[in-house]
């Protein structure tokens, strides 16, 4: 106890201790690991998964909880924490309530850890968090405070389609974050996936629930859908690899129009809902989603109808690197989408429709 208390004192204040060196600085192997790959096994690191009560974060929080991680789980919400508990075995989940604004709450998250993830992101602007508070100063904070701490890795999460120049104020804040992570933090990795698709996605299943908001820009916008186990298998992943301090884009294997994506909707849920659904003008959707904004649950943002006009980055995939082949949507979508047929055609059948671009 005496021991450690000199040693804290030696280190300068949020730093981390010499306690907390858990892994080699030259290979990253960590110090203490033992059992079988596992649940119950110990992998030897301690990470922290900023935005881990989100779509992404979940999965990536189980995966790396399998494999014996302790996982440091920053929330807001009590309720979204509690479901994290069975993920993990005793003690290898650990709580931790945060205010994206405080520097002092963001160090005690990383304090132990020797990897950090940042998936926080938001598609909407709410009164007390825009774009930029989330996406450019909060990512900002957080590399600075994680290098600050001497964390090894840092693993962002920005988008596919980030861009300084684009009209969408969501990707143009992307892209300014991180430039913004990678000045704080020089080695991080950033990671750009496409949209995301899977169980509580806003993609498929609002596809599905609401076609009208999928048919801007006559259905033409070209899209490259990833399944979201894709995304979180290749975060696990990078756990385990050395630093790479470089971009990987994570579209998905195929290019699909709106157009092809209601049809798909279509024929899986054995629903011919989008045909009767309205062609709403650009004009008229952005006052619809300006209206929306008053409303205290997301509906729609302006910025998301004019995200609904821009086409996909057509950047190669850089899948191969990192080992990984990803999913086409079509032998998934049933899976996701299954909930949405009637009981007379829960098992009927489905015929896909042919692919509009590829
Ligand atoms: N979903 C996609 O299709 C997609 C595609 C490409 C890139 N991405 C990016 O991938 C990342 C993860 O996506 P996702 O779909 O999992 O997002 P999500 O479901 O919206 O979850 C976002 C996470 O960020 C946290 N967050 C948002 N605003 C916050 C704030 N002001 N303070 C603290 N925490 C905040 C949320 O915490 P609370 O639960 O407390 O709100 C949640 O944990 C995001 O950066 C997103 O932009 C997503």
């Amino acid at each position: 106890m005496l021991l450690l208390r000199v040693q804290r004192s030696l280190v300068s204040p949020g730093k981390r201790a010499y306690h907390d060196m858990i892994t080699l600085p030259s290979t990253h192997k960590p110090v203490v690991s033992h059992g079988p790959p596992g649940y119950s096994a110990v992998s030897g690191h301690i990470v922290t998964v900023f935005g881990c009560t989100g779509f992404l974060g979940r999965y990536l929080v189980s995966k790396l909880a399998k494999m014996g991680t302790q996982v440091i789980i920053p929330y807001r919400d009590e309720d979204e924490a509690r479901t994290f508990k069975p993920m993990g075995d005793l003690g290898q989940i650990v709580r931790m309530e945060w205010d994206i604004r405080s520097d002092e709450q963001v160090a005690e998250c990383v304090r132990h850890s020797d990897v950090v993830y940042n998936l926080v992101g938001r598609d909407y602007e709410t009164k007390n968090f825009d774009f930029q508070s989330v996406h450019v100063a909060g990512a900002e904070r957080i590399a600075s405070v994680a290098a600050r701490c001497g964390v090894s890795q840092l693993v962002h999460v920005s988008h596919l389609n980030a861009s300084l120049a684009s009209p969408s104020k969501f990707y143009e804040t992307k892209a300014l974050g991180e430039e913004r992570v990678k000045a704080a933090f020089p080695t991080a990795t950033i990671i750009r996936p496409g949209t995301m698709y899977g169980f509580e996605d806003r993609f498929l299943n609002s596809i599905a629930t609401s076609p009208w908001w999928w048919k801007l820009n006559h259905s033409k916008t070209q899209i490259r859908p990833v399944h979201v186990l894709d995304v979180a298998q290749t975060l696990a992943d990078l756990m385990t690899t050395p630093q790479v301090s470089r971009t990987f884009n994570l579209p998905g294997p195929s290019t699909l129009t709106y157009e092809y994506l209601l049809d798909l909707v279509s024929a899986v849920t054995v629903r011919s809902f989008h045909s009767y659904a309205p062609e709403i003008p650009r004009g008229i959707a952005t006052a619809i989603a300006k209206v929306a904004q008053s409303a205290w649950w997301p509906i729609i943002s302006p910025d998301e109808v004019t995200r609904r006009y821009l086409n996909d980055s057509d950047v190669p995939g850089d899948w191969n690197e990192l080992g990984i082949t990803p999913s086409e949507i079509e032998p998934l979508a049933l899976k996701y989408l299954r909930r949405y047929r009637s009981t007379d055609s829960y098992t009927s059948p489905v015929a896909f429709p042919a692919r509009t671009a590829s």
